[in-house]
Formats: C-alpha cells, structure tokens, sequence
C-alpha cells in the first residue's frame, strides 16, 4: 500500500467514533517506534515532519525512512507537513511526495489565513494523487519551529468563523484552539490546582464548549487538537530520577483527549511525549549501564520506551486500534 492522504481515514473516523495519532518525527527511532506500534494495534497513523525536523534530519532522509516504514509494516500512513509556515513550504512537500500538509496562517488576520490556505488548497487539489490540507484558526500557546507564544496570549478559535472559514478555502480538516498547547509545559502553576499528596499539577479542562459549537456548525467535518500530549508523569519521573530538572511539566489529561476522540476531533497531535518518552529511556540506560557507549543500546531504550507510549495513545486515548 503507497502513502496515503488524511480523507478516506478521516471519514472512518468521524463515523466511527475515534482520532487518528499525528506523531512527530526526527529520526529513523521515532519512525519505527511510531510505525511498529501502530502495526501492532493495526491502527492507521499519521507521521508528520516540522521544519525544524527537515532542518534536522533533511527532507530527502525523512520521506525515505517514512517510505521504508510503508514498505515494513503495509500499513496506512499519511505523511504530513506539521505547521507550514508559507505557500512555499506546502509546495516543496506536495512536489516532494508527502500526502497531507498544513498551512498555519493561525497567526495572521482572517482574510489573509483565507487567501493564503485557498492559494495552498488550490495546488494541493490539484495534484494527482490529492493532497489534503489541514488549516488552524485561533492561536495556542506554546512554542513550535520558532515561534513564541506567551501564555495569555493564545485566543480559542471563534466558533462564528468557522463555516465562513472552511467554504472560502475548501480546507480538507481544521485544527482549533480549545485550551491545548504546544510543548511539555502547557499550563502556569497558577492556572492549575496541585495535587496535596503528588504536588502534582491539574491542569484547567478543555473548553469542549467551543468544540461542540465548532462541529454542529461543521457536521461530519474533522477537527485536529494540536499541543496534545499529556506529559505523563512516569516519564518526568524516571528523566529527574536519572539526572533530569523537569520542574511542574504538566499536559493535557488523557482522559480529556479520549473523549475528544469521541467526537469530530479526528487528529490528534503528538510530539513531546515521544521526547519525555526517549529522554527517559536514554537517561534510565545511562545511569544504569555508565560503562555503555554504543549508541544503539541506549537508543534502543529510547525507541522501546516510545514505542510502549504509542501503543499506549493509540489504545487508551486514540481509539484507534484495529480499524484497518
Ligand atoms: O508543534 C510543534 C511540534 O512539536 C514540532 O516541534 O518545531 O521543535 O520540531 P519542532
Ligand atoms: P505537543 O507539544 O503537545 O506534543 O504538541 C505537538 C503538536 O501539536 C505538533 O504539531
Ligand atoms: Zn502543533
């Protein structure tokens, strides 16, 4: 089976009932941890590169590792430009093979997110075979390639734009701001409840309001949660039991993001839990074996630990195992 687009899996979803994992990745690790566990829950996924990725590992490197994933496993995958920033970026990955893109103008006014989603989904229509194209409305806080967002700057989508939104450009799925972010600190201590026998932070619920007015706006159309990982506190646990200095990392609970994935959220986006999920393994290894030095051991247990985590996302959070 070649690569495929988002449309068809997409559609499955939304009646079924369930999201699709969007996993982050920078190296040939995060690809089969990613697609080996996917495998193992016969789940369709989707890997998605951001240009920080391209700059790391080179595009050429990614798309072939992401083929060779095809190739290995026979499944589903959509290969998927996370956060393009400019027609360029689009147009580079849509010419060099990847079967999904987004275009995040999230941060420019209404109009121009329009004009320049339409001019992206006009190319990405017209290639054969069809790209999709995901857009972004409203902002997220966080940090993602090179842009800052302070907290208290974000601003949720308006559910009033949608509609307007999604027939001007023809956008195939749309990603909105519901209270997510992006990275492994997504709440300040004091937007957040502590745990008195943990001290762990709670964080403030999602605003599921703003997400059930999107979608009766927009039946049957997909909705993608960006800044979706949940931080889970194993993994900060085993990085600051092994030398580590993550201090009040906290995310968003998984149980907001299954029922998420119950309704017309279709996409769900991952990454910095994969990162806390290798540095923890990598760490865990280090410490245990400090006469180690060759970089497949300790890897490896970075690759495994990731590769438990996905398994983990897509059979607890995602919904996702066995709908191939
Ligand atoms: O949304 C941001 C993703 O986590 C990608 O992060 O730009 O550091 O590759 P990156
Ligand atoms: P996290 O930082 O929550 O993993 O979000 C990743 C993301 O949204 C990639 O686009
Ligand atoms: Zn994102």
């Amino acid at each position: 089976m070649p690569l495929v687009n988002s449309k068809e899996l997409f559609e499955k979803a939304y009646k079924e009932g369930y999201a699709i994992g969007a996993f982050n990745c920078n190296n040939m690790e995060i690809v089969q941890a990613i697609t080996e566990a996917a495998k193992e829950c016969n789940s369709p996924v989707i890997l998605q590169v951001s240009a920080g990725a391209r700059k790391y590992a080179k595009p050429i490197y990614l798309r072939k590792m992401v083929e060779a994933a095809v190739e290995d496993t026979g499944l589903p995958i959509v290969l998927h430009l996370d956060h393009g920033a400019d027609f360029e970026i689009c147009k580079d990955c849509i010419d060099g093979g990847f079967t999904s893109v987004m275009i995040d103008a999230s941060s420019k006014p209404f109009e121009e997110n329009i004009a320049l989603t339409r001019k992206v989904v006009e190319y990405a229509h017209a290639h054969k075979p069809y790209v999709t194209v995901e857009a972004e409305l409203g902002t997220l806080a966080g940090i993602e390639d090179d842009v800052k967002v302070e907290h208290g700057a974000e601003s949720y989508t308006k559910p009033e734009q949608v509609e307007e939104f999604v027939r001007r450009t023809g956008v195939d799925s749309l990603a909105i701001a519901i209270g997510t972010s992006h990275g492994a600190y997504k709440f300040k201590p004091e937007q957040c409840t502590r745990d008195p026998k943990t001290g762990v932070l709670c964080p403030p619920p999602l605003r599921f309001d703003i997400l059930e007015e999107v979608s009766k706006r927009l039946p049957g159309f997909p909705i993608v949660l960006h800044g979706s990982s949940s931080v889970n506190q194993e993994y900060v646990k085993i990085i600051n039991e092994n030398g580590g200095a993550l201090v009040d990392a906290v995310g968003v609970p998984e149980e907001q993001l299954r029922k998420a994935s119950t309704m017309a959220v279709c996409k769900i986006n991952i990454d910095s839990d994969l990162r806390l999920a290798m540095t923890a393994g990598i760490r865990e290894h280090m410490v245990a074996h400090p006469d180690h030095f060759d970089p497949r051991q300790y890897i490896g247990d970075g690759r495994k630990y990731v590769k438990d985590l996905v398994k983990h996302k897509i059979t607890e959070v995602l919904g996702s195992s066995n709908k191939i």
